[in-house]
């Protein structure tokens, strides 16, 4: 049987690139196995697509903003209905475990059902002013065209993290999704258009970062862009921005970590470890990369790590025993065997997997052991820099103190975690740890989507998405006099 081709999404109608050129989506656990065609689309598509966003734009900014949120309720019951389906169809594309992959679908449901409340709030304020007979207040106003580009690691909740704030907010939006992972993306635009979402309002073109993502950057019609990548790439994406002022948000790397301290429950911590580094094979920008872990229980701590880990089932997702799969592509597997060959060169102690496995058959997927390294030193690569892999670096410390210096010492700062059950230790790690997240007694990952998402310094540029931070992105805030005295008035001066 042939692939299915599928096609951009510009306009509300389906469209071939206009190369006639695809790509193909193949499942990371199984080569052979082949999802699909994508269009391969380049810099002409793009621009259709933004011209699409820009036309639509006109009336879906004046839609009643609960009206439009009727459209984000209705996808929220057309993904709750398709769940199971779609979690499968994820699994497929992506490689993490079917339970993964059901709770990113719930993400994209929770995030609908909070962005349609937000339909009937979009509160702005209102305030006396310094003058008599007048009033004063703030509205949120649309942004215009706005490019989403989204990673493969999240294949349908974050896309649903832009594009449903992007909606609600009145804005019309072109997404691109990372080339690995096109499908579950395109489900989701497809939801949308079943819910009753308008042509143009919202458009979907597949193909690379440097034809579709960069045509995107330039065109002067997009106002906005929100970017998850790399943070090499998001320093691109904030430069291509500068120049015309766009409304630009970026998600980048992650370094995050898991403070120990001597009194914290321990089976606990270690349940946390093993989810926190393994789920979603490490592939997060919050995985829990470095676990810091005090004296008093170090090696108690190791000796547990490292029994968990190596007993984790590693294959295909869809396979309900699995409980990790495998990384996305091939150039993951090489960049986290590199960081391997790396830590052992360093001098950290690799006590469990650092190869590659191969389940399934030779080649059958990319598959990587759950791996460990012990004594690691904080300043070493394998310490600092993100891997996006099964790769968890554990260090040792003296003091809380000691524990926040290393925690704080990367260049990045999404996410950090502490284990204790000394109140006052928590709450000094809480204020000190210079991250956007933090968790106290749970891994550092597990964001709701009712909070805001991101962090400081090399991780983002000081905007978030998720919660209501996301419409302050989303959104421009216009202030609004309205003087019924009938006569002049002068602001500071009367
Ligand atoms: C990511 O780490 O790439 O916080 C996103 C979590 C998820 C989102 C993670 N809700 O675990």
């Amino acid at each position: 049987m042939s692939a299915p081709v599928f096609h951009n999404i510009v306009d509300g109608r389906e469209a071939a690139s206009l190369s006639g050129r695809t790509f193909e989506n193949r499942n990371p656990a199984n080569r052979s196995d082949l999802i699909g065609l994508f269009q391969d689309s380049g810099p002409e598509d793009a621009r259709c697509a933004v011209a699409a966003a820009e036309a639509a734009f006109r009336s879906w900014r004046n839609v009643p903003p609960p009206r439009r949120a009727e459209i984000l309720y209705r996808a929220a019951r057309i993904l709750t209905e398709r769940k199971e389906q779609l979690a499968r169809q994820m699994t497929r594309e992506m490689g993490k475990v079917l339970e993964e992959t059901r709770g990113d679908v719930q993400e994209a449901i929770d995030m609908a059902l909070f962005m349609a409340g937000e339909g009937r709030r979009l509160y702005g304020q209102t305030t006396p002013s310094e003058l008599p007979d007048k009033f004063c207040m703030t509205v949120r106003m649309p942004v215009g065209v706005c490019a989403l580009i989204t990673p493969w690691n999240f294949p349908m909740a974050i896309p649903s993290w832009k594009i449903l704030p992007a909606l609600v907010c009145g804005n019309t939006a072109v997404i691109k999704p990372a080339i690995d992972t096109p499908q579950s993306c395109w489900s989701l635009v497809q939801i949308l258009h079943e819910a009753g979402l308008p042509p143009g309002v919202l458009n979907l073109v597949t193909g690379g970062g440097p034809e579709v993502g960069e045509a995107l950057l330039g065109d002067p019609r997009v106002r906005l862009v929100s970017f998850t990548g790399s943070t090499e790439v998001g320093r691109r994406v904030s430069q291509a921005c500068a120049p015309a002022f766009k409304h630009c948000h970026l998600e980048m790397g992650g370094k995050n970590v898991v403070m120990i301290l001597d009194d914290a429950n321990l089976d606990l911590a270690v349940d946390g470890c093993v989810w926190g580094g393994f789920g979603t094979t490490g592939q997060r920008c919050t995985a829990a990369s470095r676990v810091v872990v005090q004296q008093g229980v170090y090696h108690q701590f190791l000796e547990r790590l490292v029994e968990r880990a190596g007993a984790l089932r590693v294959g295909d997702g869809l396979d309900p025993a699995t409980q990790m799969g495998p990384l996305i592509n091939e150039r993951q597997l090489r960049r986290v065997d590199e960081y391997v060959r790396i830590g052992q060169a360093e001098g950290a102690r690799l006590v469990c997997g650092g190869r590659r496995l191969e389940p399934g058959g030779l080649a059958a997927g990319w598959f990587y052991a759950p791996t460990v390294f012990a004594e690691v030193d904080p300043g070493m690569r394998i310490a600092r820099e993100e891997i996006f892999g099964p790769v968890v670096s554990v260090i040792p410390y003296r003091d809380l103190d000691q524990a926040i210096e290393i925690g704080n010492s990367v260049a990045y700062g999404l996410s950090a975690s502490v284990y204790t059950r000394d109140i006052n230790a928590a709450f000094r790690a809480m204020r000190e740890m210079y991250t956007g997240i933090f968790y106290v007694n749970a891994p550092t990952i597990g964001a709701e989507v009712h909070l805001p998402f991101g962090g400081t310094k090399e991780t983002g540029n000081g905007h978030r998405e998720s919660g209501q931070a996301a419409l302050d992105h989303y959104s421009e805030w216009k202030s609004i006099y309205v003087d019924y005295s009938n006569r002049l008035q002068r602001a500071q001066i009367d």
